[in-house]
């Protein structure tokens, strides 16, 4: 949530903040802005709206200079306005700085500083901040410390940072100082890029792309000095150390949109890739297992594991729930899915036995982040499912898996789903193999999983009908999505898809229970989504599916190819290829994220950044 970013150097430093914000958009998108230092003070440009907002104004009004900050904007605390928009200024303008965060305690400082004479211009908790470091950094000066030297704002920062309560990652500039940038965070991220006499700061590494390749990610309570000549790194609790610089493999490729329209179109037309990549090197045929290399846990210990609690938030918990329904089936594992927001505050019994995992795309999502933290103060070996390389989930776990998916920029998560249910059929395979799981099953689990690529490069073929499909519905205002055993949590996530990004009321439900309810709501303005493919329970579905027929309700049924019945019954058809019960939503799941794509394009939706969402929730 909000995007940050800076640069200390020789470069236009506008030009890399206002591309760099173009990079974090989908990190907050109502409001942007940057300032950059200047001889005669540092120069402010801010706007509320989208960062293309921004890079006019500063084309019409040229903030020009080699050391600034920027900020993309997901309004917290104040209306999404132009005064409310980041950098905020403190003092008399000494002090500018971004943040990524919620200052809790932002009333009680706003009231003191207050009455020490600071006077606020906006509704943001941000503003006390820069207020107090200028009031700390004009205490430092009248107590005799020197302006010119760098440890005076260090020293004022630093009291500052003592003051705050909640989460910050901060970028400041100083009007006085031409040559120093002091980023901080605590609990929000930042990376810093190193350059050849030059610095980047950023959320995550994709502004740093295309300028450096070498990193530093920061920890909690871990803050950066940087002048043109260098980087230094301390620690609240240990002091200055050594920067631990790493190197970035991702490519610009990467964060390209090729000939795609929107980032989620190009990333559900990925996941034939990047299933394979959450594949690679973790099958052993031999064996009839997987293999991981990141779970830190020997053999004797994974044995002993009686419980899996998995976390998570929003599509990631679709995903633990297919993990539920997976590890329990092949690991005879008691397994439950907990909300992370829930768990965080929950204490359910965890036995020692007990085996947490946080299952996250960004790795950042304050939430799952709290839960894992909760998890570990009590003793529980507690790892991570990630995509993101170095965030603050993927460093903090005890062990993990990474999905190996590749930058997902559109809002709408799609392929770290299709991703998190892989590794987690992995898992469930390896925790299988070491129990009760015999070696022909495990060896039919691997074949069918090594075919999915491919599998799902012939279902993406039913674009083309869904966009039909869509055309036929767009004007719904309500949508049911049914679906039974693995296809219940594919029911959930593409109602989710659907919400999010053509804001449509619908409701994802397993396909028996909609008669104590939700039946209730079917009429024939009402399409029903029934996601049916061969299974056990078959014909149980089609009960389910004639019971809204017979209330007039229109269905859209996914099914298996050559499902002839199936068309005499449903409305419409989207066929997907038959593949095992146990990995149908990684099939199903494909047109329902298109589904709601088309749909959305239709009504005229920015499909990549929908309104009030933002790529990863750092805050509560
Ligand atoms: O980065 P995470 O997987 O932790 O994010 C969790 C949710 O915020 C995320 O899945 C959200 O629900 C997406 N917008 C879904 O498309």
């Amino acid at each position: 949530m909000c995007g940050i970013v800076g640069y200390i150097g020789q470069r236009d430093a506008a030009k890399f903040l206002v591309e760099g914000l173009h990079r974090l958009e989908y990190r907050g998108y109502d409001s942007a802005g940057v300032a950059v230092w200047q001889e005669d003070g540092i120069a402010v440009r801010k706007k509320a709206g989208r960062v293309d907002e921004l890079a006019k104004l500063v084309a019409n009004e040229p903030a020009d200079g080699s050391v600034g900050i920027g900020h993309t904007r997901w309004a917290t605390h104040g209306e999404t306005t132009d005064i409310n928009s980041h950098p905020h200024t403190g003092g008399n303008g000494e002090v500018v700085l971004v943040h990524n965060g919620v200052i809790e305690n932002y009333t009680a400082i706003r009231a003191q500083l207050q009455s020490l004479g600071y006077v606020f211009r906006t509704q943001t908790d941000t503003e006390i901040v820069a207020h107090l470091i200028a009031h700390h950094l004009e205490e430092q000066i009248r107590l005799g410390s020197d302006p010119s030297e760098v440890q005076t704002y260090v020293d004022a920062v630093q009291v500052s940072l003592k003051k705050l309560k909640g989460t910050y990652g901060l970028a400041i500039v100083f009007r006085d100082h031409d040559d120093l940038m002091i980023v901080a965070r605590s609990g929000s991220p930042l990376v810093i890029g190193v350059g050849e006499g030059e610095y980047f700061v950023a959320s995550d590494a994709s502004p740093l792309i295309g300028y450096t390749d070498e990193v530093v990610y920061l920890a909690d309570h871990e803050l950066a000095v940087l002048r043109k000549s260098g980087l230094e790194l301390s620690h609240r609790d240990t002091g200055i150390h050594t920067p631990d610089i790493q190197t970035l493999d991702q490519v610009s490729s990467d964060i390209d949109l090729g000939s795609f329209d929107h980032y989620m179109l190009k990333e559900i037309f990925e996941q034939p890739q990047s299933i394979e990549n959450a594949l690679r090197g973790r099958i052993n045929e031999d064996e009839a297992t997987a293999i991981f290399g990141g779970l830190n846990m020997d053999p004797q210990q994974l044995r002993r594991i009686d419980r899996i609690v998995l976390t998570a938030c929003g599509t990631s918990w679709h995903a633990g729930l297919v993990g539920e329904y997976l590890l329990e089936e092949f690991a005879r594992i008691p397994t439950e899915v907990e909300y992370a927001s829930e768990l965080r505050y929950r204490n359910p019994p965890l036995g020692t036995r007990t085996m947490v995992f946080a299952i996250t795309q960004s790795g950042e999502t304050a939430d799952t982040l709290a839960a894992m933290r909760e998890c570990q103060r009590k003793g529980h070996p507690t790892l991570a499912i990630c995509n993101v390389v170095g965030s603050t989930i993927a460093r903090e776990a005890d062990g993990g898996i990474y999905l190996h998916a590749g930058p997902e920029i559109g809002v709408a998560s799609t392929k770290a789903f299709t991703s998190q249910v892989t590794v987690l059929t992995l898992l469930s395979l390896f925790l299988g193999r070491m129990r009760h799981m015999s070696y022909p099953a495990g060896q039919r689990i691997i074949r069918q999983l090594l075919e999915i690529p491919s599998q799902i490069e012939k279902t993406l073929q039913c674009n083309d009908v869904v966009k039909e499909v869509a055309a036929k519905y767009a004007e719904a205002n309500n949508f049911l999505y049914l679906g039974r055993l693995y296809n219940f949590p594919a029911a959930l996530e593409g109602a989710l898809k659907l919400k999010e990004i053509s804001y449509i009321h619908a409701e994802g439900y397993p396909a028996a229970e909609m008669k104590h309810g939700p039946i209730a709501l079917v009429d024939e303005h009402t399409p029903s989504v029934f996601i049916v493919p061969r299974c056990g329970i078959y014909p149980k579905v089609l009960s389910n599916l004639a019971e809204v027929k017979a209330r007039r309700g229109p269905v859209i049924a996914i099914a298996c190819e050559g499902d002839e019945k199936i068309a005499e019954l449903a409305d419409d058809v989207i066929y997907v290829p038959d593949v095992e019960e146990c990995l149908q939503p990684l099939v199903t799941s494909i047109p329902l994220q298109l589904l709601a794509y088309h749909i959305a394009v239709l009504r005229g939706c920015d499909v990549d950044k929908p309104r009030n969402l933002a790529k990863s929730v750092t805050v509560e």
